[in-house]
């Protein structure tokens, strides 16, 4: 990766900020030239100070809410309502905060009992969005980085159907001991633009594979690569000190 891929940023808190600038720059964008915008948001801890600025004056009432479309690059198999949900925590932090339509508002079912159906119904969600000749091009997709180098729920040694056609899939996590719902690199890969949210020394090593390499096919957030788009670590000092 091209040292201007990469931003760092003091604390999180500069992560956060420099993540809703993107956010809103790509919005403004994407509305005037397509008048809609499409986002795939990042689960975990990272993104939830992002998403409480994008709820938040100036952000909140700069960005056309009800031309937005907003998907998830992952979920965890539980309710929509359980403290895991990557859906209760940008509800909490954004959604309920701000005038989106709830039909577009395209929530992973990670409460279904059959994961594969979760992923197939999602699969079909996509179609409807973004059509069903390509792969479905989002605006801009937020990810984050596991201190292991995985990403979505894309996990080091975790087999991912390498069928482009399977936009979603589930998989069982043995590290975490439970199904994920997860977009596949094809997905992410297609991305018009794609930006990491890393933040906390725990990152270092992770980061640093990330940047640096060695390149490894078993570390799927290295294989992040929009095919034509443009990539963007936003990493805070903390997690960036080990890079040269
Ligand atoms: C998830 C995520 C996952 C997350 C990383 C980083 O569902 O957990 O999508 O890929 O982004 O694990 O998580 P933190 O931001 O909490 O460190």
């Amino acid at each position: 990766m091209t040292a201007a891929d990469l931003r760092v940023v003091p604390s999180a808190d500069d992560v956060a900020r420099a993540g809703a600038d993107i956010v809103r720059a790509a919005a403004q964008e994407a509305v005037r030239r397509r008048g809609r915008f499409t986002i795939a948001l990042s689960g975990g801890n990272t993104p939830r100070a992002l998403y409480a600025l994008l709820a938040a004056p100036p952000f909140g009432g700069e960005i056309d809410w009800a031309a937005t479309q907003v998907f998830w690059s992952d979920e965890r198999c539980v309710p929509p309502d359980h403290p895991d949900s990557n859906y209760r925590m940008a509800r909490e932090a954004l959604l309920d905060r701000v005038p989106l339509p709830a039909a577009n508002v395209h929530r992973l079912r990670g409460e279904l009992p059959v994961p594969q159906q979760a992923a197939q119904e999602y699969r079909t969600e996509l179609q409807v969005v973004f059509g069903k000749t390509a792969l479905p091009r989002f605006d801009l997709l937020l990810l984050g980085l596991g201190e292991e180098g995985h990403t979505a729920s894309l996990f080091p040694g975790v087999p991912v159907p390498a069928d482009p056609n399977i936009t979603v899939a589930a998989v069982f996590v043995p590290k975490v001991n439970t199904w994920r719902l997860t977009m596949t690199l094809p997905v992410l890969n297609a991305a018009a633009q794609v930006v990491f949210l890393v933040a906390g020394e725990a990152k270092q090593a992770a980061l640093r594979a990330l940047i640096q390499g060695p390149r490894s096919l078993d570390l799927p957030a290295q294989r992040v690569r929009p095919t034509d788009g443009v990539l963007t670590v936003l990493a805070d000092q903390a997690a960036a000190s080990a890079l040269p």
